[in-house]
């Protein structure tokens, strides 16, 4: 078991009814302004944002709105984000929304506190002292951005994706109310779900040293989000299942499966960004169209690791060897993403990049081959070439 420290500031208000008491939240942070982040029509239309302002005015708490983030988060809607909290007065960013809006809150964030072009800190090249604070109001549960320390973003000019991750950006509160989510459209609530257990399949798959608490932790989290995967389809007005999901949405990313291994391989993370970079594609069901061919690509550097996921997570029987095991894994595994209606191949994600798009792609995620993706195997551009088209 590696060292470890475990940071996860957030307080998290769950329930019905929690965003009821978001304006008194905003008002424990002892904030002057608050900005309003927000997506296109969804939050609009369930008249979420009307309890949220409400709330605030009750409080007597002032505010301006910035809608209009849209999945895969752009930084022309950053910029001008950074421009209306300036022009405002603004020192607190409540984000009513799932990852794209908390990640443009973050990346707004980032650019007010310290004074910035906000695409140079995802770029690496400002050091970051600090981040507007932020508080989330939790629509969607896929990202984990509510808890974690992570944010990715799209710049529309080359339409690179980009993360950068630092405690500074993770939220003051989380308000999650499980009946926001009723309103989701069957692809977004289980693109969710798969990006919750790809979290914790990423760092389940590492190459070091490990916890058998956190461990059997992960697995558990993964067998119990399959079993509520299933019930969502079926009854997505099922208030326990969208709660359990939406907790796993947050353990699954703050941190917690971080303790005791190096953090795990994040290579179908990458991979997939530049899916969403180029293609504009849902992130979840960008990772499950890539995890298989990955997953068979680098399972010979590991074959123990991916036998045991396979008999804790996925049930199946161990065959004669760690290798042949591994394999039942990964079948079982896109078997479930086949129940549950997410692609295992480009072509079912509804993409068909071609031979010099793959090059692209792979090139952008490995900085024009100047650094490797992911622990298992050290994916380079050649890798990252082979492994894209053996998704395709
Ligand atoms: O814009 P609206 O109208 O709200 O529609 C959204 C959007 O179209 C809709 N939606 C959200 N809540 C809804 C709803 N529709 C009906 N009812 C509701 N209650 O869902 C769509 C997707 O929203 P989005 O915020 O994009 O989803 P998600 O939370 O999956 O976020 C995806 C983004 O997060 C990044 C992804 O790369 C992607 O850009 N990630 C962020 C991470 C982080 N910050 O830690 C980690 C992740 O690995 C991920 O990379
Ligand atoms: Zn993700």
């Amino acid at each position: 078991m590696l060292n470890f420290n475990y940071y996860t500031p957030t307080k998290v208000v769950f329930g019905t009814a929690a965003e009821e008491k978001v304006g008194a939240l905003v008002k424990a942070e002892g904030c002057k302004k608050v900005m309003i982040h927000y997506g296109g029509q969804s939050a609009k239309k369930s008249g979420l944002l009307d309890r949220i302002c409400k709330s605030l005015e009750d409080e007597n708490i002032a505010y301006c709105m910035l809608g209009g983030v849209v999945p895969n988060p752009r930084m022309s809607k950053v910029y001008e984000g950074v421009e209306l909290a300036k022009k405002e007065g603004v020192d607190f960013i409540l984000a009513v929304g799932g990852g794209s809006v908390i990640d443009s809150s973050k990346a707004i964030g980032y650019g007010i506190a310290n004074d910035c072009d906000p695409w140079d800190v995802y770029c690496g090249k400002v050091e970051v002292k600090g981040c507007l604070p932020i508080g989330a109001v939790l629509t969607i549960a896929a990202a984990g951005s509510e808890m974690s320390d992570s944010s990715v973003i799209t710049n529309e000019e080359g339409w690179l994706k980009k993360g950068f991750s630092s405690d500074y950006c993770r939220c003051k509160f989380a308000v999650m109310n499980p009946e926001l989510t009723y309103t989701l459209p069957e692809y977004q609530t289980i693109s969710g779900c798969t990006d919750i257990m790809m979290h914790t399949m990423e760092r389940y798959f590492n190459m070091c040293e490990n916890m058998q608490l956190n461990d059997g932790l992960m697995e558990a989290l993964l067998r119990n989000t399959m079993v509520y995967t299933k019930v969502l389809l079926n009854d997505p007005m099922n208030y326990d299942a969208r709660a359990e999901i939406m907790w796993a949405g947050s353990l699954s990313h703050n941190g917690l499966f971080n303790a005791g291994n190096d953090g795990g391989d994040w290579a179908t993370h990458r991979l997939e960004h530049e899916c969403g970079g180029m293609f504009d594609v849902t992130h979840g069901a960008g990772l499950a169209a890539v995890w298989g061919s990955w997953a068979r690509y680098v399972m010979d550097a590991n074959p123990a690791r991916f036998a045991k996921f396979a008999v804790n997570v996925m049930g199946v029987e161990p065959a004669a060897d760690d290798a042949a095991t591994a394999v039942k894994g990964i079948e079982a595994m896109e078997a479930f993403y086949r129940e549950i209606k997410m692609p295992t191949s480009l072509t079912e994600l509804g993409i068909n990049p071609t031979d010099e798009q793959i090059e692209e792609m792979a090139d952008k995620c490995t900085g024009g081959d100047t650094y490797t993706v992911g622990c298992m195997k050290k994916i380079t551009k050649a890798d990252a070439i082979a492994i894209y088209k053996m998704a395709k």
